[in-house]
């Protein structure tokens, strides 16, 4: 689908998505808010995008709120301006927040009041060096309003929250990093390649697990310690179920094995989809076939070899040797369409 507001990019797992109202400074108009609600909908089930970069278009990443086409001309429309707030809330606040794939807010440029919403609502963000940032509001006579006082409660230390929305005053991309607002600033002419990569290094991991990974943090945020370690201790079954091959068996079973380090390195099914398609081996057939490997490697290791030994050997028998895999881990990430050839 396309958008009035909005341009949708798509390779290898990673969505762009740009807010694209560049001579009006990407500002969030009605429309905006339309398309944004229909845009997340539509690209949460689409299997292409593993993992959602958010940017927008031009010199500027947005000047929050449209100031004239929402708080002005909708004074007199009550209906429509509940509405618009109503989305305007929701797509930042809870789609964004609660979203099933990981998020990333890439700031290149202007990031004012609204904005910081977008930021916060993402489970990443980055920024370019030279981005300014702004809680503006105080200038016009308003305050952080709506969802973006939260925004600061969530996000900022106590003191920066009030010094900058009290003063107004501007930071740039390499303090947003330093106060903790975005993980990492990069230069300008760097941000999005290196944006790209770290999407891409979460593409490679196991979706349901990154799933899990946000909503057991986001909401465990807001529960008592004891509610935390229920609700944690169901999500852990619940991913057992979504992931058809549970990460207990597979995941750690191999960790266990001695067949690989996750402090080092991610499991080789990583990436590959868990649903078997036509034309492919089902788990099952995968197990059987995997366990008389493991049964052959058995046999052609030298069991009078030290255990660590044993071990390398038998990861080479079955891997390959380290640089293989690397190559077939890199190769599978830069494939078009790589997703589930595995
Ligand atoms: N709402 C509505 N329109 C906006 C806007 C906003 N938040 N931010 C920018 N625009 C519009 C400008 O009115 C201008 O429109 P025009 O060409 O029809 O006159 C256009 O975008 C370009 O902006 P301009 O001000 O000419 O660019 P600039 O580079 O000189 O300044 C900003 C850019 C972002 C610093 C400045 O536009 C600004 O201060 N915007 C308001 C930011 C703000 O307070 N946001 C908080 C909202 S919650």
């Amino acid at each position: 689908m396309s958008y009035q507001t909005l341009l949708i990019e798509k390779s290898d797992g990673v969505g762009i998505l740009t807010l694209n109202r560049p001579q009006k400074k990407n500002a969030m108009n009605p429309q905006l808010h339309e398309d944004m609600t229909a845009a997340l909908e539509e690209l949460r089930y689409d299997d292409g995008v593993r993992v959602l970069i958010i940017t927008g278009a031009g010199d500027t990443f947005c000047a929050g709120m449209d100031l004239k086409e929402v708080f002005y001309e909708l004074q007199d429309q009550p209906a429509r301006y509940d509405r618009i707030i109503r989305l305007a809330t929701e797509w930042r606040g809870r789609t964004l927040r609660y979203y099933p794939k990981p998020t990333i807010a890439m700031v290149n440029g202007y990031c004012f009041g609204g904005a910081f919403s977008i930021v916060e609502g993402c489970d990443l963000a980055t920024a370019a060096d030279n981005a300014t940032f702004g809680l503006s509001e105080i200038n016009f006579k308003g305050f952080p309003g709506g969802s973006v006082s939260k925004t600061l409660a969530n996000l900022f230390r106590p003191r920066d929250a009030l010094f900058y929305g009290m003063t107004g005053r501007r930071f740039d991309g390499k303090t947003a990093a330093n106060i903790g607002f975005v993980n990492l600033a990069f230069p300008a002419a760097q941000l999005r390649e290196e944006t790209v990569k770290i999407a891409r290094e979460i593409a490679g991991k196991d979706p349901s697990a990154l799933r899990t990974t946000k909503e057991a943090y986001r909401f465990s945020l807001e529960m008592t310690w004891e509610a935390s370690m229920n609700f944690t201790n169901a999500k852990e079954e619940e991913l057992q179920h979504r992931q058809r091959v549970g990460w207990k068996q597979e995941g750690v079973g191999d960790f266990v094995k001695g067949k690989f380090k996750p402090g080092l390195e991610g499991h080789e099914t990583i990436g590959r989809s868990h649903t078997p398609k036509r034309g492919r081996l089902g788990h099952e057939a995968r197990v059987k076939a995997s366990a008389l490997a493991h049964e052959v490697v058995d046999q052609l290791t030298d069991s009078t070899a030290p255990e660590e030994e044993q071990q390398k050997r038998k990861r080479k028998l079955i891997h390959g040797p380290r640089e293989f895999r690397d190559v077939r881990q890199d190769q599978h990430r830069e494939a078009p369409g790589s997703k589930g050839k595995r």
